[in-house]
């Protein structure tokens, strides 16, 4: 887990709040925090839900767990300890974006309660969306888009989610989506309506 390395630092306060970068862009800032298995379509239901936003003139930008990994978290690995690093930065980036005036999806297995629960109280009260994308294993390791599963299958890759290592599930998402019932374009719906009905879009 971080710790606090540096002394000697001090929070600046600026002049302009959330608020008024939310005014500007005409919304409310948010996170949709995506978490499921590896192949249940989290980051095809937020790529979907990006487009959405984007045709109705929404700012929203998707934090990828395979994209983020190719750079900002390139030092890490999937032990159950980077897992945790992997998703507190996650957890911090989403906030600044949030704090921006974005709306943010974030696309990463984070299969710990206890991470997914930590960047959540980075958010301000009703600030973060969980999205539980839930699709049967057999069904994530039937699409297989990676071949991932496969390997680990052959333990070829070792802690693999699912197989080697574990997946929390969240007890209280506030949406479940099922990928294996629901096609993509009925999940990303689920998620406009919900938002449309709570008001943020
Ligand atoms: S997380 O567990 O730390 O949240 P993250 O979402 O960033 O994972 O990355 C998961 C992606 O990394 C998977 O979609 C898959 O493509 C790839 N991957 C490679 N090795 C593993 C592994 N051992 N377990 C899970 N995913 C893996």
């Amino acid at each position: 887990m971080a710790i606090q390395k540096a002394t000697n630092i001090t929070w600046h306060q600026g002049h302009i709040s959330k608020e008024d970068r939310e005014k500007l862009l005409g919304q409310k800032g948010v996170t949709l925090w995506f978490t499921g298995l590896s192949g249940s379509g989290k980051s095809t239901v937020a790529h979907e839900v990006e487009k959405i936003f984007y045709e109705r003139g929404h700012a929203s930008f998707v934090l990828d767990g395979d994209n983020i990994r190719h750079g900002l978290n390139k030092d890490l690995g999937f032990s159950p300890e980077d897992r945790e690093e992997n998703i507190r930065r996650i957890g911090e980036v989403a906030h600044l974006f949030t704090e921006a005036g974005l709306i943010t999806l974030t696309s990463f297995i984070s299969p710990y309660r206890s991470d997914r629960q930590k960047a959540r109280e980075l958010a301000n009260e009703g600030d973060f969306i969980e999205i539980y994308v839930y699709c049967p294993l057999e069904e994530c390791e039937r699409r297989d888009p990676k071949g991932l599963f496969k390997k680990a299958r052959a333990g070829i890759i070792p802690e693999f989610t699912g197989i080697s290592a574990p997946y929390e599930e969240p007890e209280n998402p506030e949406i479940r989506l099922e990928t294996h019932k629901n096609s993509v374009e009925e999940c990303a719906k689920i998620v406009i309506d919900y938002l449309e009905k709570k008001g943020i879009i």
